[in-house]
């Protein structure tokens, strides 16, 4: 099969890497890619989010399949146009993509099939929402309806920073447009769990859970970033948890999208918070998350691109999904600076020493004209390294990630250890 892979970062390149060791897939391709994927797949020069060439290249060059991993060409329904073209692909129609394109329908979804998640209230007015802060209190947490980079969440410790919040979205238009709806809810507390699904439309099953890291400093300090780091499974989601969420929250929310006629095909992300009251559902995303799905299919010991193809044929429940035992440890090594400013054309030394222990999965590089990786991005490396345990597991990417450097090279020394 002649398959596409949509998008150019570290998730993208585990995508691929699991991909090329599938039989059924002779030849792999990945737009836009990275320096990292094009050791693995042939990289076309196409942004991810320009649906409309992604659709005629992939139609030219007689594509079999296309995997669409980033948010913004689900939301924007490369899918639906590449079904329309006579491709099948892999990923959540626009209207099951809504699910994470838009805030307020994930809250009314689960408040509507009750599904357990943080109370809350929808405004496109600013003053009643303002009015809601005073009558609610602090701590209160504020969301842009759309879109924002994961950047459109604040978590308010006092009722003004939670005002203020409402007034940079609503008023000076902060987020753009994704700030003209905010969603105002309660702030829950207890670890966070990622739990990633395979889903047909119908049926689903749980990859191992995940932890990511979002901020940019040792002890969770700093700046929200796209991820430092993740590990596999979750010390925290124990089979009893396990259960629990299968029944009240996975198992609900894909008969959920079905009954409101949004089958979702993909991934499904379960974005979700142990509170005191039981798991809690924090967001949903519509996609593998970055960088949990760098340790997770690290894990995988069967063939993705048959898990692929059945997802999309809705024959998910025939499939043969096997992990590995133990455990998994994704370390992200970042541009000094993320997520706020930095430089980036530095070149990356001690890539091939670390590549015998781990896999390096790059997230933003590229390759110089003398065929030298040079960093560009913010998130350069995911070194993901596997063990018989979690420490194991953590201490082996480490140790992988020692003789890599770049200048102004920043990575968070806790990972799997907070
Ligand atoms: P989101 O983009 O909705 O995942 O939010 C980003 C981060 O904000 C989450 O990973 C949580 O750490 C935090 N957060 C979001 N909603 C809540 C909530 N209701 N209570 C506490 N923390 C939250
Ligand atoms: N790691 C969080 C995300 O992919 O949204």
């Amino acid at each position: 099969m002649k398959v596409l892979v949509v998008g150019g970062g570290g998730r993208e390149h585990a995508v691929c890497w699991k991909l090329a060791q599938s039989p059924k897939v002779t030849e792999l391709f990945c737009a836009p890619g990275n320096a990292g994927i094009a050791q693995l797949a042939r990289c076309v020069p196409i942004k991810a989010d320009d649906v409309e060439a992604m659709v005629a290249w992939a139609k030219e060059n007689a594509m079999d399949f296309v995997m669409v991993a980033p948010d913004d060409p689900l939301a924007l329904g490369m899918v639906d146009a590449l079904e329309a073209a006579g491709i099948p692909a892999f990923g959540p129609r626009k209207n099951a993509a809504v699910i994470e394109a838009s805030k307020a329908f994930s809250k009314e979804l689960m408040k509507k099939y009750r599904i357990p998640t943080a109370r809350y209230e929808t405004f496109a007015d600013m003053d009643a929402a303002l009015a809601y802060v005073e009558q609610q209190g602090a701590p209160i947490v504020v969301k842009a309806d759309g879109l924002a980079l994961g950047k459109g969440v604040i978590v308010a410790a006092t009722v003004e920073e939670a005002k203020s919040a409402v007034r940079a979205m609503m008023e000076e238009g902060r987020f753009g447009r994704s700030g003209a709806t905010v969603v105002i809810e309660e702030c829950m507390t207890g670890p966070e769990v990622t739990v990633l699904a395979f889903c047909d439309g119908e049926h689903l099953a749980c990859m191992p859970s995940s932890q990511d890291h979002k901020r940019a400093y040792d002890g969770n300090q700093g700046p929200n970033t796209g991820g430092m780091g993740a590990i596999s499974p979750s010390p925290n989601y124990t089979p009893e948890i396990a259960a629990r969420c299968m029944e009240e929250i996975f198992l609900p929310t894909v008969a959920a999208l079905k009954a409101e006629g949004r089958p979702f095909r993909g991934v499904l992300y379960f974005g979700l918070m142990l509170t005191p009251q039981g798991p809690k559902v924090v967001e949903y995303n519509a996609r593998f998350g970055d960088p949990e799905t760098q340790a997770v299919l690290s894990l995988l010991d069967s063939d993705l691109m048959d898990i692929f193809e059945r997802c999309a044929a809705g024959t998910l429940d025939q499939a043969d999904i096997r992990w590995k035992e133990g455990a998994a440890c994704c370390l992200v090594l970042a541009s000094g600076g993320y997520p706020v400013r930095y430089q980036s054309g530095y070149p990356i030394s001690g890539l091939e020493e670390a590549g015998r222990s781990a896999n390096v999965f790059h997230a933003g590089t590229r390759a110089g004209e003398n065929g030298e990786i040079l960093t560009a991005g913010g998130r350069v490396l995911g070194v993901t390294a596997l063990g018989n345990t979690l420490e194991q597991a953590v201490s082996n990417a480490y140790a992988a990630a020692a003789p890599i450097s770049f200048r102004d090279m920043h990575f968070r020394k806790d990972i799997g250890r907070v």
